[in-house]
């Protein structure tokens, strides 16, 4: 590729002190080389060679770009490398994993007096954008459990959805629904399949290789995986979505940020080795708890006491089963998991998932606040309930910390406070 050749200055000698200070850096010659990372493209606009050239990029008739809105190099450089991870024919990156719900449901079509259908274990926050954002438009969501396919092939039968939304991995019981057979009932009806595949990543599992239609990822989680930059991204198996999706993201316009997605550039390079190592944690942890006495129950799909176990293991590539682990403490009430929360010394107690360090989530105070106790108590969410989201620290100091808490929890009130 040439070297870009800047539009000349005027003579820097007959140029006043704030013009030099605008343009002088800005129009020194390329260099016929290339750096070996993305570059941060922190530009509104783009200039293009000629006002020809600058014309045919607005058409899309000439390759470049013209404004960030409109499509970034940086977030292009994401925007490809996760279309490629996850067997799409393109993506486009969102300010956020719900601007990235968002755009998937319009992208699909969904329209008022549309329906949906939609697994009923899915994260609160998509549950509330089907519910304050999209019932007002006219949109109505039915529930159904993925994992039930009788059940959900009848919701699906009965509405004739436009969409059929399901999670790969749900929060916080981790339930893993059969992806091949949930696009098969929802293509017989007509209705285009979304797929959150946040808690999997394409490491573990490419739903549009299964048919699905679109993938959704809050990237905030395992893709970024370091907590410091909050995007999402729609992954679309068929190319002709493609400048629909485009259109949302300019219209609606939540785009990511050039330096977000650096970030997230970055952390996906090392997706591979931080999902191994989380997931492999994260088995070892699920099977210490399983047989602890203080621990009720532990929800993992790796564990063959989970419902989902075979399903997980057919689904989920190289035998790796996701690296959050959840479980019930015995005998244990709110002050009881509180007083858990406060001794740990190595976990964070923090309401993300997906990150380098260990965090973990409260579902009755953070997640499913919002549900009273018996709507929590119906999906299995009890308030004994604590969600443990797997980083890469060593697996036996995290083991310890977590029963040095178990111990701290039945100490009488105050005892086990954090110093
Ligand atoms: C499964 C799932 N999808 C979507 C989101 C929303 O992502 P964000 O917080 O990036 O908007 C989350 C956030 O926790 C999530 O867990």
């Amino acid at each position: 590729m040439a070297p870009p050749v800047p539009r000349p200055l005027p003579d820097p000698d007959r140029l006043g002190f704030s013009s030099l200070a605008v343009h002088v850096g800005e129009r020194l010659p390329g260099f016929d080389t290339k750096p070996i990372t993305t570059p941060i493209y922190s530009t509104v606009a783009f200039e293009a060679p000629s006002a020809a050239a600058l014309d045919g990029v607005f058409e899309g008739t000439h390759p470049g770009y013209c404004y960030t809105r409109h499509g970034n190099p940086t977030c292009e450089a994401l925007e490809e490398t996760i279309a490629r991870l996850e067997h799409g024919a393109g993506a486009i990156a969102f300010s956020s994993g719900m601007a990235a719900l968002h755009g998937a449901l319009l992208a699909a079509g969904v329209r008022s007096g549309d329906r949906i259908v939609s697994s009923q274990d899915i994260y609160g926050a998509t549950q509330a954008l089907f519910r304050d954002v999209m019932t007002p438009l006219g949109v109505e969501t039915r529930y159904a459990p993925a994992t039930d396919l009788v059940a959900f092939e009848q919701a699906v039968g009965a509405a004739r959805p436009r969409v059929a939304f399901v999670e790969t991995i749900s929060n916080p019981l981790l339930r893993v629904a059969d992806l091949a057979a949930v696009v098969a009932i929802a293509r017989k009806a007509g209705a285009a399949t979304i797929v959150d595949s946040t808690f999997a990543s394409p490491r573990l599992s490419t739903p549009l290789a299964l048919g699905a239609d679109f993938v959704v990822h809050s990237t905030t989680k395992y893709l970024n995986g370091h907590g410091d930059a909050t995007g999402g991204i729609v992954v679309c198996s068929n190319r002709e979505a493609l400048p629909t999706l485009r259109q949302v993201s300019k219209l609606v316009g939540g785009i990511l940020g050039p330096f977000e997605a650096y970030l997230t550039l970055r952390g996906v390079k090392t997706l591979g080795l931080r999902m191994s190592r989380q997931c492999e944690s994260a088995r070892r942890i699920a099977e210490r708890l399983a047989q602890h006495p203080g621990i009720e129950r532990v929800h993992y799909p790796g564990l063959r006491s989970h419902p989902d176990f075979a399903i997980a293991s057919r689904l989920l590539k190289d035998d790796l089963a996701g690296a959050v682990v959840s479980f019930a403490l015995g005998r244990a009430g709110r002050a009881e998991v509180f007083r858990f929360m406060d001794a740990l010394r190595l976990c964070c107690v923090g309401t993300t998932v997906g990150d380098i360090y260990s965090q973990l989530l409260y579902p009755a105070i953070s997640s499913h606040r919002a549900l009273s106790p018996e709507e929590r108590q119906r999906l299995g969410i009890g308030d004994n309930l604590v969600r443990l989201s797997v980083g890469i620290e060593d697996p036996e100091d995290l083991i310890a910390d977590l029963e040095q808490a178990l111990e701290a929890c039945r100490r009488p009130a105050g005892a086990g406070a954090r110093s």
